[in-house]
Formats: C-alpha cells, structure tokens, sequence
C-alpha cells in the first residue's frame, strides 16, 4: 500500500509587503532584494490571525478538495517553526478548529517540515488502520523576524498549506521514495537563540533582540545548494529513476538563487521547476505544499506526473521525497 494526495488546501494572509515596503523600514532597496533573492513580495498575517488560524483555513480547503467531511480524518500533522504558543502544542489548536478529535502533533523540521511530515504521515498511515492524515505546513514568520536586521526581514512571510493523504495500491499513486537528514552540528547557522530551554526569556534576551531569526546567509546558501542536491539524488537513486523522468521539481522557496543552482546541478532546471518566491518569499514548513497546490490549481500537475520535491533549513535539516501524482 502507498499513500496518495487526495487533496490540498492553502491559506494567505491579504496583507502584502513588497520590497518597497521594507525600503521604507532599513537600508535596503528593490532592486537588491529582487536580484539577491527574487522576491518582490511577502504576505504578513494581520492582527487576528495566527499560525494556527492559517493552519485551520488551508486544512479545512484539503478536506474539502478531498471531497471529505472532517470526520473522515484519522491523523493530524502540523508542521511549524513559528508554533501558537510553546504549550499546548499547534495541532491542538488546529484540530480544535477544524472539529477533530483525532490524534495531532507538532513536528519541528525547519523548511524540510512539509517532506518530513508527508514521509511521517505516509507511514502512519500505510502501516496503522488509518484510512486519512491530514498533514499541514503553518507558518506565521513575520513574528519572529528582527524588522530592524535588513539581511533577514527581507526573506521570510507566512502562509500555509496542506493536503491529506489517503490509500492508494501498490502500484497506485503516492510516495515512492525519500531522503531525510539532519547535520547538528551547523545548529549556529540559523535559528532563535532564546525563550527555550537553553535561554529562556528574560528582559535582559529581548532588549538583545534574542527572540529574533538570526543567519549566516551566506554558509546557509552554500549548504543549500550542496545539500539539495544530494538530497534529492539520493531520493531518486532509491526510486531507481533519473532527473530526466522528473515531470517537476518543487523546491522550498528559500532564494531563487539556490533554486537555480541547484536545478541546474541536478538536471530538472528550466520550466520543470515550480517556484513562487516572488510572491510569498520563504515561507519555511508552507512553502513547498504552497508550491504544488498552486501548480496543481493551475493544472500543471496532471495525474501519473513524477515530482520530486526537496526542502532545506534550520538544523540544518533536510528532506527529499519522490510522489507520483495523482488520487487513488
Ligand atoms: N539590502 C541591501 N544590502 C544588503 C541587504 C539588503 N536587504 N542584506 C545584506 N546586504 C548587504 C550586506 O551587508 C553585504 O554588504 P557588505 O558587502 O558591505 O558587507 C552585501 O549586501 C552582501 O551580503 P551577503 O550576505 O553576501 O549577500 P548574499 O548575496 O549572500 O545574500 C541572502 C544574502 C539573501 C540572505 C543569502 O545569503 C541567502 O538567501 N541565504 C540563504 C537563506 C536561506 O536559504 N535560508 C534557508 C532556510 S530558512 C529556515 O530554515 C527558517
């Protein structure tokens, strides 16, 4: 048995900031944006929304485009680097939300959290008695960027996205193959220092702006690329398939840059990669399922499609993971 998408749903806050905008708030321009990162806008959550009210929308559109009552749904999965509060955990809320009391949980995997959460949900439900997952990606980001660090508040907007996965046969649609990892000991290279366990939140963490995103750009993008690359190879080696059977490439959306490079070096560049940064900018644990249910919208993803999508982050983590396209 594998596991298909069965259906899929997104969330955007209206509100839109474009790099005009943020030339208005530090010493940047639109031009720099555009060409370092190929954003020309992000979307920030308003006063009332939340991660998890971003999670509730795109969850309650998957269930409907999975032709599904809420009922139906056996697993939740909300995966989150900007979660609702530290206790209890965001499925918690989202579940309530969208009228479920099944089984939920959070699952913290940086930008890789979409892959992971499809490979964790997949697994479930193959080998339990689960006849639907549904598997979110949330994110509200504009709450934990520091608006006066010109080198990250550039980058990042909310968003989420989701899909339920469902049974498919054997030889059915689904996952086929995938590739997670994890190198901690490059944790330094992006995260929120404090209001944790090993820095709780103090007056003293705030008045450093601690509660902030904090990155090395630069080593970031480097290991993107190269990690990217093995990544999603290693995920179609397992598969026994080549680049040239890939139909598309969905990467997270971290730079358009890193997507380039990366395409090219794995050989799905061009018109077979999927990207909507200039839109919503990096939208973490949202982005790919952002991605494929906007391709998928627009009818770019036809049924029996290979896609390979891969995603990269805070860990630095990573995931890959190869779906052929289609519901049961
Ligand atoms: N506007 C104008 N100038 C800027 C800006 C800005 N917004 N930001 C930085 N600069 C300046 C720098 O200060 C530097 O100036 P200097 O040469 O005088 O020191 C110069 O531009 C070049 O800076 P770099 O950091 O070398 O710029 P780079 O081309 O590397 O782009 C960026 C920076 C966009 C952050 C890039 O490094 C990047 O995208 N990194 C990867 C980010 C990423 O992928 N994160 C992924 C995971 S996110 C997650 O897991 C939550």
């Amino acid at each position: 048995m594998r596991a298909c998408i069965a259906g899929w749903g997104t969330a955007l806050p209206e509100q839109r900031i474009t790099n005009a905008d943020l030339e208005q708030r530090v010493d940047t321009n639109e031009q720099w944006i555009l060409e370092r990162t190929g954003i020309r806008e992000r979307r920030y959550a308003g006063e009332t929304e939340t991660t998890a009210s971003l999670a509730i929308e795109a969850g309650a559109a998957a269930i409907k485009s999975a032709g599904l009552h809420p009922d139906a749904i056996d697993l939740l999965i909300v995966a989150t680097a900007t979660p609702e509060q530290p206790i209890p955990h965001t499925g918690a809320f989202v579940g309530d939300g969208l009228g479920l009391r099944c089984g939920s949980f959070d699952l913290g995997a940086g930008c890789a959290g979409f892959v992971y959460e499809l490979v964790t949900g997949s697994a479930l439900l193959t080998s339990g008695n689960l006849g639907h997952v549904l598997v979110v990606g949330a994110e509200t980001l504009s709450r934990v960027i520091d608006p006066h660090d010109r080198s990250t508040c550039i980058l990042f907007g909310d968003g989420a996205a989701g899909v339920v996965l469902a049974p498919s046969p054997e030889n059915g649609p689904g996952l086929l193959a995938f590739d997670l990892g994890c190198d901690g000991s490059a944790t330094h290279l992006l995260g929120i220092p404090a209001g944790g366990s090993r820095l709780p939140a103090t007056p003293e963490t705030i008045e450093e702006g601690l509660q902030y995103i904090k990155m090395q750009g630069q080593e970031v993008f480097r290991r993107a690329v190269r990690t990217v690359v093995e990544s999603a190879g290693n995920t179609l080696t397992r598969a026994g398939v080549t680049p040239a059977d890939v139909d598309w490439f969905i990467p997270h959306q971290a730079n358009a840059r890193i997507i380039e490079a990366a395409a090219t070096r794995l050989g799905v560049a061009g018109e077979r990669t999927i990207v909507n940064i200039d839109k919503y900018g990096n939208t973490s644990a949202a982005s790919i399922p952002l991605a494929m249910a906007e391709a998928a919208d627009d009818g770019r993803l036809r049924d029996g499609d290979l896609i390979l999508m891969s995603g990269f982050g805070a860990g630095m983590t990573w995931g890959s993971a190869l779906l052929r396209w289609g519901r049961a």
